[in-house]
């Protein structure tokens, strides 16, 4: 497997491969590889001759230090994880340092508003955080086109505005959410849950796909009611959140319909562990 740890390594493959009139894709990740980050992968090595996975925790966007802490670190698993995928993909595991420099430190971004709603509100901070080291990555790795999960719909959107703010010379390309058989969005946190919190957390999918079902005939607000009583009847599951929101702005769904499109969007505890999710509803 090819591993990068210096962004001068990483500026050097990239340039061998475009002497050849290769196209680079790019895939940022914090690692804990899972079949979600594949999707974005398979999804790039169809456009792209390489696709770089970074793997990166990076500091500046937990506004939690224990999550920080505990976030799952598992590099050679990783690179085992993308063996299979050999000259195609390349890791760029770069330290804090190499991505910052001396002072790892946020950009303070203004996103339009994007970012003062749902993951905004309850982590203040984060998406200066994603901003910053994406402004770095983008830079370093220098990709024709990078891949972001639908999974995180409100970071894809401030990732879209990033590269208007930073005036980035990519395209941003949005990927379906993969899913486990049984609905759970695949995430790196799942891996701190127990197989029951796993069982358990499935809730979230139902609910959405209730929602789904319902908004076609039910209010925002009667949508909102009941998604509240059906969390706190489950004992094992304590909702942060829940929107209904345009999926161009985020603004959330008013009393009046209009022809947008809307997603809903859950962020839940199970325990100490945060879970988000969303599904597009019209
Ligand atoms: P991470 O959580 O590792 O996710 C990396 C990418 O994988 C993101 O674009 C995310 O939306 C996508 N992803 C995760 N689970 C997915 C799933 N089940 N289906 C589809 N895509 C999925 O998101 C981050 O890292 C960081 O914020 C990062 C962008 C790397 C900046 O640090």
């Amino acid at each position: 497997m090819n591993l990068k740890k210096t962004k001068t390594e990483i500026a050097k493959y990239v340039s061998e491969k475009r002497k050849q009139k290769s196209t680079i894709g790019f895939v940022p990740t914090m690692g804990a590889l899972h079949q979600g980050h594949a999707s974005l992968i398979e999804f790039g090595l169809k456009r792209h001759d390489y696709i770089i996975v970074s793997i990166f925790v990076n500091p500046t966007q937990f506004n939690n230090v224990s999550d920080l802490e505990k976030y799952p670190r598992t590099l050679d698993e990783d690179a085992s994880f993308l063996d299979k995928y050999k000259e195609s993909v390349c890791i760029y595991a770069p330290t804090p340092q190499e991505v910052y420099g001396d002072k790892v430190v946020s950009k303070q971004y203004n996103f339009n508003g994007i970012e003062t709603v749902m993951e905004g509100t309850h982590r203040p901070g984060h998406f200066d955080g994603v901003g910053t080291v994406l402004n770095h990555l983008f830079r370093q790795v220098n990709p024709d086109e990078a891949f972001f999960g639908e999974k995180d719909f409100q970071q894809l959107l401030i990732v879209k505005k990033l590269v208007e703010i930073e005036k980035l010379p990519l395209k941003i390309t949005g990927c379906p959410i993969h899913r486990q058989e049984n609905g759970l969005a695949m995430s790196s946190r799942n891996a701190r849950l127990t197989p029951q919190q796993l069982e358990e957390a499935t809730f979230i999918y139902k609910i959405l796909r209730q929602v789904k079902e319902d908004f076609k005939t039910k209010s925002a607000h009667t949508l909102r009611a009941w998604v509240t009583t059906q969390f706190e009847n489950n004992p094992h599951l304590r909702l942060e959140y829940f929107e209904i929101s345009n999926i161009k702005n985020l603004k959330p769904l008013s009393r009046k319909r209009t022809h947008q499109k809307y997603r809903a969007f859950i962020a839940a505890f199970s325990g100490e562990i945060r879970l988000i999710d969303n599904m597009a509803i019209n």
